[in-house]
């Protein structure tokens, strides 16, 4: 059972068809992050059933805004893990296949360090390549992966299952 807030942000996912490329229905979740008391209700949704963590890893671009809201409400800091050829100084780069084609990550020097524990954060889960590539930056640089949030989980492109046993906090399922 969702809240009044919770209702209203589920209603503000715009869904556009045949985007980035013809036959996939991308999931737009701006208009949610655009309204005060939707914004409020998806960030504390995300968080409330969140294991304990000290870092967060936001992706790039929905997952940095979700990100920094997640780590500023819980008092930790926040890593922007960025598409490739953005960053000055790279510490790792992991390359993986995505619903249409394939992408590259990579985590800026000097951020994740060894034994911290890591939270996740994108907008979207869909095949769960973008959440696996930036959990394996976060080990590679020596980190413990001890969940993943997400606002919104594709349930038909099987991420969860990838996840395998890696903690889950999803907001909304389509
Ligand atoms: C979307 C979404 C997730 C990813 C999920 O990002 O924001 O990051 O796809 O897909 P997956 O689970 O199959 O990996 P997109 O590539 O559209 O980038 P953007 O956030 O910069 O628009």
């Amino acid at each position: 059972e969702l809240s009044g807030d919770l209702e209203r942000a589920r209603g503000l996912i715009r869904e556009v068809p045949d985007f980035p490329e013809p036959g996939v229905l991308f999931r737009d979740i701006s208009p949610v992050l655009a309204d005060a008391e939707a914004f409020r209700a998806v960030v504390y949704g995300m968080v409330r059933q969140a294991p304990e963590f000290d870092l967060v890893l936001g992706v790039e671009a929905r997952g940095f805004l979700l990100g920094a809201a997640v780590a500023y409400a819980c008092g930790t800091g926040v890593v922007g893990v960025r598409k490739p050829g953005k960053l000055p100084a790279v510490a790792h780069r992991v390359d993986y296949t995505l619903e249409y084609g394939t992408a590259t990550l990579e985590l800026p020097e000097d951020t994740v360090r060894p034994g911290q524990r890591v939270l996740v954060v994108d907008d979207v889960l869909a095949t769960g390549g973008t959440v696996l590539a930036t959990c394996e930056l976060a080990r590679r640089a020596g980190a413990e992966v001890v969940g993943v949030a997400v606002a919104l989980e594709l349930s038909a492109l099987g991420g969860r299952e990838r996840l395998s046993d890696l903690p889950l906090q999803v907001v909304f399922t389509a």
